[in-house]
């Protein structure tokens, strides 16, 4: 549910690190994709994730897919707690913690020490445009652009150690994807007409948006980061 393709998705959690045998947690995890990456990499590791809206069987699927070492909980992020981990993934999920600043400090409780983060984001590729604020119905101070996001992320005690900013392409195949998977499922033979209009409103209404509105203007920004507070006395 982001706009990183495998490849660059593989380079990020390289640089992630986790220490042997550690965990990882995933914070507004979705299905697990990105804590499932990383396991596929490193069968040393151990993660969970959290999501408030998972669906019935994702528990299940995710242990499944994991050979029983991720755990999937059904919870909200902001408040859930359960100890400390080497790797820390925060994609997508800015909105719920209240901004990028907010999910930062709320990503150093759950962080172990010398434990890395995997931040990703929208930043402003350009500056934002009257008509992709409406289509985003966001505010221009909303999101960070890349200089401002780095400087975010040190004012809150991280230092980058690797970033990626998703290309036109990436974000090409996940829009077309979003919006293409919910056209062929409203288009599938036998379809409640009600939902398949519903359905079909929503892909035009949300692929007019990204054409019309935000296409090349924002960006999704993905950075590695170390705990530069790690180590030192309070
Ligand atoms: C844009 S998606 C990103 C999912 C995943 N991190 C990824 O990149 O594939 C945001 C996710 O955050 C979840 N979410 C929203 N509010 C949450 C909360 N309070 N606690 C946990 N998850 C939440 C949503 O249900 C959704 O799955």
């Amino acid at each position: 549910m982001a706009p990183v393709s495998d490849a660059s998705v593989g380079r990020l959690l390289q640089r992630l690190e986790p220490r042997e045998t550690g965990q990882a947690l995933d914070l507004g995890c979705g299905n697990g994709a990105w804590l499932r990456s990383l396991l596929d990499r490193r069968h040393d590791l151990t993660g969970a994730g959290v999501e408030l809206h998972a669906a019935r069987d994702a528990p299940e699927k995710l242990t499944a897919a994991t050979g029983g070492r991720a755990t999937l909980v059904a919870a909200d992020a902001t408040t859930w707690q359960n100890g400390a981990f080497d790797a820390v993934i925060a994609v997508g999920v800015a909105h719920v913690f209240g901004g990028p600043g907010p999910t930062l400090d709320a990503v150093r409780r759950h962080l172990a020490p010398d434990g890395r983060v995997l931040l990703g984001d929208g930043v402003w590729d350009t500056p934002p445009t009257a008509a992709a604020l409406r289509a985003l119905d966001a505010t221009a101070e909303e999101f960070p652009d890349l200089e401002g996001l780095v400087r975010l992320v040190r004012e809150h005690g991280y230092e980058p150690v690797h970033g990626h900013v998703s290309t036109l392409e990436e974000w090409d195949e996940y829009e077309w994807s979003w919006t293409g998977s919910l056209t062929d499922w409203a288009l599938e033979p036998g379809r409640d007409p009600g939902d398949r209009e519903q359905a079909l409103a929503a892909a035009v209404e949300h692929r007019d948006g990204w054409l019309g509105g935000y296409r090349g203007v924002l960006g999704f920004a993905s950075l590695v980061l170390a705990d530069a507070r790690s180590g030192s006395s309070p």
